[in-house]
């Protein structure tokens, strides 16, 4: 069966994801020049959560109503309630097109990818008329599109890779092959990446591999909910950043560790924001 991402939207590592994206497109705002945003993987831009009832239990819904202190957190609890405001739905959930569109400025561009005709025409219509960014749907393969994209004419642009991992070890290649070939044409571009984390000695020996191929910083942030190696669906959640904004690590570790309280379901879980470096 094809990956859908509405049995998972809303779930927590969504919400890291998106939080962490959220931070990243703040960083490349702090300059008044536009940028690419480039997105291989988009989805369908909005989903609703009684499709996701049970993943977004753990995530969004131990999140919405209450109160934040951490500035990102808040801002994206904002255009949460901004999303369901605006089309009078308390079960809607933005995915990443939705968040980014909503906050581009009309010096910015984006572009989405997405393989499935039917969520990229769904996508099309969730981001219509939001944002003043000119923006595009295009149908095909993410990591293809992307080679064709970079450099961008902008000469900055952010890209998020989120592919579903169904077939955990072809995404994972795939995916570092990408990001060595998009830093080759665009060696300043920041890149994000989401992984899922479930084997931790698997997620190591990739980002070692990374780390031996690729020249530039890197930051690793993981979300986990769940002992490592222990055989839940998904331990936690990853976001590697490459050429990581001035910093986004302390950020991060401030705002991660509010969401962590509130989602943490045992003792066993936690978050690292830590730099990747050749071993
Ligand atoms: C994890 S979901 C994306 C979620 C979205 N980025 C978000 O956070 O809201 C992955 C999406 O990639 C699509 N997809 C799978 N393989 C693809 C490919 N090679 N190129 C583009 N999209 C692909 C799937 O149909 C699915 O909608």
């Amino acid at each position: 069966m094809k990956y859908r991402h509405r049995y998972h939207a809303g779930n927590f590592a969504d919400v890291h994801k998106h939080v962490t994206l959220l931070m990243l497109l703040e960083a490349l705002q702090r300059k008044e020049k536009g940028f690419l945003y480039f997105e291989t993987h988009a989805g369908r831009g909005t989903y609703d959560l009684a499709d996701s009832a049970i993943e977004s239990r753990h995530g969004i819904e131990r999140l919405a109503d209450a109160d934040c202190a951490a500035p990102p957190l808040c801002r994206y609890l904002a255009l949460l309630e901004q999303l369901r405001r605006a089309r009078g739905s308390p079960r809607l959930y933005p995915g990443s097109p939705w968040l980014a569109a909503s906050v581009l400025r009309g010096q910015d561009r984006a572009v989405f990818v997405e393989s499935l005709p039917e969520e990229a025409r769904a996508l099309e219509r969730s981001i219509r008329g939001v944002g003043p960014a000119r923006m595009r749907v295009d149908v095909g393969d993410g990591f293809e599109q992307l080679r064709s994209s970079l450099p961008p004419l902008q000469g900055r642009a952010l890209t998020l890779i989120d592919p579903p991992y169904e077939d955990t070890r072809r995404d994972f290649d795939r995916t570092g092959a990408a990001l060595v070939d998009a830093l080759a044409r665009f060696p300043t571009g920041v890149i994000a990446i989401w992984y899922p984390v479930k084997i931790a000695a698997e997620t190591r020996r990739w980002l070692d591999t990374l780390a031996r191929r690729v020249t530039r910083a890197m930051l690793a942030t993981e979300f986990r909910l769940y002992p490592a190696d222990s055989r839940v669906a998904l331990n936690g959640s990853g976001m590697l950043i490459i050429n990581p904004p001035y910093q986004l690590d302390t950020q991060l570790e401030e705002c991660l560790a509010e969401l962590y309280s509130r989602l943490a379901v045992g003792p066993d879980g936690g978050i690292s924001v830590r730099a990747i470096a050749a071993p």
